[in-house]
């Protein structure tokens, strides 16, 4: 994959696929994380005497100008972030785009209209692709969290313009290929959440790559009934059971060892300071709920700790939003973190929720690396070509 290492940008125009998709609430960015990782590659770019172009999709707007779906706030953020001008140009494509970077000079930095606007974009429609192209001369990707998606931004332009990725790109790579592609072993993969049916194809793929498969969250409860426990009015997937029992035979011939939880935190509901009991997982009551994991299970993942050198973890072990169901995931996430600080492990985590659950532990920048991306991530864990990659290697 080409690098912008030698790549000679002074006095080119720069398309530079962006994921610029953060989370807002209220007309507010509530989170400015996607914008900070992406800042090094613009400034490299502009510093290097190129006019960078910045393209991104923002939310689901289906081919239609959606007002509230404008990237124009983004693009002030943006601004703010880098600490230098940043222009809007009111299209991605068209006379507007095309005058915006006309008035364009070495090192500045605009960033053009929502691509989702326009219905070609998500068809990765040549048209709509040869469009974007005409505005630069080389493209360099930095949106690794929309590699999944074969996009014209993301995939079809690539294949117009000389195209290189971007240095959040290659992080994220190079992260990644150094928690699965190639890790230092023993390596584990936690997986939690509420559903087996989608991760399926998940575990599949990891039960042939690592050593260790963690299972957490109410998917750990389909596990548990799977094999015949009894597990109250909890979350799980009755008719996911014969394919729990299969995971687990595929996990044994390939000798991937499976923990699942040995006790649990039950409550009747789901709600906030609910009274709890622990109990062994063979002793959950017909009316209770595991809504986390217990000490027990807490312990012995620590200890499992002090062996591992690499871990890759998605989704949480319990109902971590909701107090005190979040002590499994956050006395687990402390450990990881206080292993990783003391260069005994190297730990990769992504997905919106598991990001959620490091930082409401006090211990997201504690990680050796955190994945922008939600679905992409996935996508990589199991094992997917993603064609926005993919297209770079061209
Ligand atoms: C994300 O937020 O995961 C990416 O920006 C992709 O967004 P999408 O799921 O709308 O394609």
């Amino acid at each position: 994959m080409r690098t912008i290492d030698n790549l000679d940008v002074a006095g080119k125009r720069v398309l530079l696929r962006a994921d610029l998709n953060v989370p807002v609430r209220d007309g507010k960015i509530t989170d400015l994380t996607r914008i900070e990782r992406l800042s090094p590659t613009i400034r490299e770019l502009a510093d290097k005497g190129a006019k960078v172009i910045v393209c991104s999709h923002f939310d689901r707007p289906k081919g239609k100008r959606v007002p509230e779906m404008s990237l124009a706030p983004v693009a002030g953020a943006l601004g703010e972030v880098l600490g230098r001008r940043v222009r809007f140009a009111e299209d991605c494509i068209g006379i507007p785009a095309h005058q915006a970077v006309d008035r364009m000079a070495p090192g500045d930095v605009l960033v053009l209209e929502n691509t989702r606007y326009h219905a070609g974009e998500e068809k990765n429609d040549p048209a709509f692709a040869a469009n974007l192209a005409k505005l630069a001369d080389v493209y360099v990707n930095d949106a690794f969290s929309a590699a999944h998606r074969a996009h014209a931004s993301t995939e079809g332009v690539a294949h117009i313009l000389p195209a290189y990725a971007g240095r959040l790109m290659q992080a994220e790579l190079e992260a990644l290929d150094a928690a699965l592609g190639n890790p230092v072993r023993p390596v584990a993969a936690v997986v939690g959440g509420a559903k087996v049916s989608t991760k399926l194809e998940l575990l599949g793929n990891l039960v042939g790559k690592v050593n260790v498969l963690i299972i957490g969250g109410a998917m750990a409860n389909t596990f548990l009934a799977a094999q015949g426990i009894g597990v109250g009015r909890s979350l799980q997937e009755a008719d996911m059971h014969a394919t729990a029992r299969d995971i687990l035979t595929q996990a044994k011939t390939r000798g991937c060892d499976v923990v699942l939880p040995t006790d649990a935190v039950v409550g009747a509901e789901l709600k906030a300071n609910v009274p709890t009991r622990t109990v062994a997982v063979s002793g959950v009551p017909a009316d209770g709920m595991i809504l986390d994991v217990g000490p027990a299970t807490v312990a012995a993942l620590n200890d499992r700790l002090a062996a591992l050198k690499t871990l890759v973890w998605n989704g949480p072990l319990g109902a971590f939003e909701t107090p005190p169901f979040d002590a499994g995931t956050t006395a687990f996430a402390r450990a990881v973190a206080d292993a990783t600080s003391r260069g005994a492990l190297r730990s990769v985590a992504g997905g919106g929720d598991t990001v959620s659950a490091l930082r409401h532990a006090g211990v997201l920048d504690k990680m050796s690396y955190v994945s922008t991306a939600g679905g992409a991530f996935l996508e990589w864990l199991e094992g997917k070509t993603l064609p926005g990659v993919a297209a770079l290697d061209a």
